[in-house]
């Protein structure tokens, strides 16, 4: 299905990053959401209500992104997409992480539909602050303007950024390969890109640890971890395999 494809879409979410030691959201154990209450560190509402609480807590997140490294699973799809562009096909690749590992392993034109954690922006006058120029000494953080610092990531009770996701109903319903990795599938609008994608006739692949709610509906489970599914993938389409 991938060597014949002219345009391949992969969405990923937090498990491509959790064997490079990212926590993801949902996991039993290991989930940050089983520690921490979403609507109490990503919501607006929780941003407005304690800016110290919430931006101390996605400090720490960014610290932990900062010291982790892009794993096998990152790499094999930076890989894929030169390989799908060398032979003049088309690859998108859209995440709903903040860590910015797609791009570190050296994926390119990656669409982040939550944003970013690694740059953050002033609440007051909208200018994007790089972080080491930010004074992490007290929070929230300020600005010279003395607005609060936010990151730039897309918050529970956000809307979108709407060019990303325009590219990313435009890059699904007209795909001719959909593969979902490394997430739960439960969170919109990104759950659904799949069903468009498929509602347009493209294929569609799955690759995670256990099944998800798309787990039924896809053409290809791949239940594994993404580090190791992925590179077995490319090793497949390269004929080591
Ligand atoms: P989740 O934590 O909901 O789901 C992670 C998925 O990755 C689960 O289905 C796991 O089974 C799977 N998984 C874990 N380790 C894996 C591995 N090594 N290889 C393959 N799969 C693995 O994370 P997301 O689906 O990304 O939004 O969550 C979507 C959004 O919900 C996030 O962007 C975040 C969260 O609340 C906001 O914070 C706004």
């Amino acid at each position: 299905m991938i060597r014949e494809a002219r345009s391949i879409v992969v969405l990923t979410g937090a498990g491509v990053s959790a064997e490079s030691g990212i926590s993801t959201f949902r996991d039993a154990e290991m989930g940050l959401w089983a520690k921490y209450d979403p609507m109490e560190l990503a919501h607006i509402d929780a941003f407005h209500r304690d800016p110290e609480l919430v931006t101390r807590w996605y400090h720490w997140r960014f610290t932990r992104c900062k010291d982790c490294t892009p794993n096998p699973g990152h790499h094999a799809l930076a890989e894929l997409q030169r390989q799908t562009e060398a032979r003049g096909g088309s690859f998108s690749l859209l995440t709903q992480n903040v860590d910015g590992l797609h791009q570190r392993a050296g994926s390119t034109n990656v669409s982040e539909i939550h944003g970013t954690i690694l740059t953050w922006r002033c609440t007051k006058t909208g200018k994007h602050h790089e972080l080491e120029d930010i004074d992490f000494s007290s929070f929230p953080p300020t600005s010279e303007a003395g607005g609060i610092l936010r990151p730039n990531v897309i918050w529970f009770g956000e809307m979108l950024p709407e060019k990303e996701l325009e590219r990313a109903f435009s890059d699904s319903s007209t795909c001719d390969v959909f593969m979902s990795v490394g997430t739960s599938s439960v969170v919109q609008p990104a759950a659904s890109l799949i069903d468009l994608a498929k509602s347009h006739g493209a294929r569609t692949i799955e690759v995670n640890l256990e099944p998800t709610p798309i787990s039924e509906s896809v053409d290809v489970s791949l239940f594994g971890k993404a580090g190791e599914e992925l590179p077995k993938v490319l090793d497949q389409l390269n004929g080591e395999a």
